[in-house]
């Protein structure tokens, strides 16, 4: 099987390419570079192209002719899209629209859509449940939800078949060591955490204690970036056996508050470190929590690494590596 991946040099997207690699896919990567990184591509030819540009997107297209594809490319950072949002708008949803075109024209079937647990904005229940009213409160999320309903007319249409996958908070790194996260601005807590931890950053921010959550902080449901591709693999496999289009969270229906998060940090890393408090941030909702029953029903999802202690780890192997070769150091 061809496949496309868009967005293939980023965090999760490098993550998919190496799963893809080990299991003998062919795969060609698409990438602007705005946020990935060349070397982070382990399998496959990397081409560096904007899906903005329509007409270079297309001449990848028709050469590579893919049987699938993975759309990963995507702006990412909520509070930058409370800033930007006509920049979040153009990336995500004409660059979708320019990819549903370029698979047109080269007769591309499949589609696995990286959608956002953002789509929920602040979730009725939780966890939250795929058929949960949407209703996001940043702009990112709306990006990613017009692109799913982009995606759903498109499909009624043309008969593309298409898998979306809601995640939520993705995080840890490749457990082998290969590759990781790596963000000009990190946003992510986890990430933060980890690179406090390692004194690359001098303390750590909690953005909010007032929330209406059990310690007053926000709660987030993480998964291991490694789980999270093999729903990728699960879905490629559920489309290929002729199963309908549809919309499927992925996490681990747990969810732990900002604090917990970094108390584990430190037990992990063996390092204590100064928590300063900061105002909410525009844009987050209190909690939000997977329920993946569907995933695991449907595509037979099988999560192995379902232990917050052990994203933490990989996360923090990867920083303590990648900090101390220059070409990954950022910040
Ligand atoms: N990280 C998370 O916790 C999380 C949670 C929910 C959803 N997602 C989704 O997963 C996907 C991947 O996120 P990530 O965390 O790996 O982010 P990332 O920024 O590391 O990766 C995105 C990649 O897309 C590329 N890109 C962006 N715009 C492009 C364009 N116009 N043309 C070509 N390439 C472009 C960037 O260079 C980058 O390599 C995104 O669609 C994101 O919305 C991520």
């Amino acid at each position: 099987m061809r496949l496309l991946v868009t967005g293939g040099a980023g965090y999760i997207g490098s993550h998919m390419v190496k799963l893809l690699g080990d299991k003998a896919y062919e795969t060609l990567t698409v990438d602007n570079l705005s946020e990935g990184n060349p070397w982070a591509v382990l399998h496959g030819e990397l081409r560096v192209v904007d899906l903005l540009n329509y007409k270079a997107l297309e001449e990848v297209f028709l050469e590579f002719k893919p049987d699938a594809v993975i759309h990963f490319a995507a702006k990412v950072k909520v509070p930058e899209s409370v800033k930007k949002p006509l920049l979040y708008y153009e990336n995500n949803l004409l660059g979708t629209v320019n990819l549903l075109h370029a698979m047109q024209r080269s007769g591309t079937r499949y589609l696995v859509f990286s959608s956002t647990a953002a789509v929920y904005g602040i979730p009725e229940n939780i966890p939250v449940k795929e058929e949960d009213p949407t209703n996001p409160i940043n702009p990112y999320g709306w990006s990613k939800l017009f692109a799913e309903r982009v995606i759903k007319d498109f499909s009624y249409a043309s008969g593309l078949k298409y898998v979306i996958l809601r995640y939520f908070n993705v995080a840890g790194a490749d457990p082998e060591g290969k590759i990781g996260q790596v963000s000009k601005e990190p946003t992510h807590l986890i990430l933060r955490a980890v690179k406090v931890a390692t004194g690359q950053i001098p303390y750590m921010e909690v953005f909010g204690k007032d929330y209406p959550t059990h310690d007053g902080t926000g709660v987030r449901d993480y998964v291991h970036v490694v789980d999270l591709c093999e729903a990728h693999l699960k879905a490629l496999d559920y489309l290929r056996e002729g199963g309908k289009s549809d919309v499927f969270n992925v996490g681990y229906g747990r969810g732990y508050s900002v604090l917990e998060v970094i108390q584990k940090v430190k037990e992990v890393s063996g390092k204590d470190f100064e928590v300063r408090y900061a105002p909410r941030r525009e844009g987050d909702p209190p909690a939000l929590v997977a329920d993946s029953g569907k995933a695991v029903k449907v595509l037979k999802w099988e999560p192995k690494y379902d232990d917050l202690g052990f994203i933490v780890k990989t996360a923090l192997n990867w920083e303590i590596q990648s900090s101390k070769v220059s070409c990954y150091n950022i910040v």
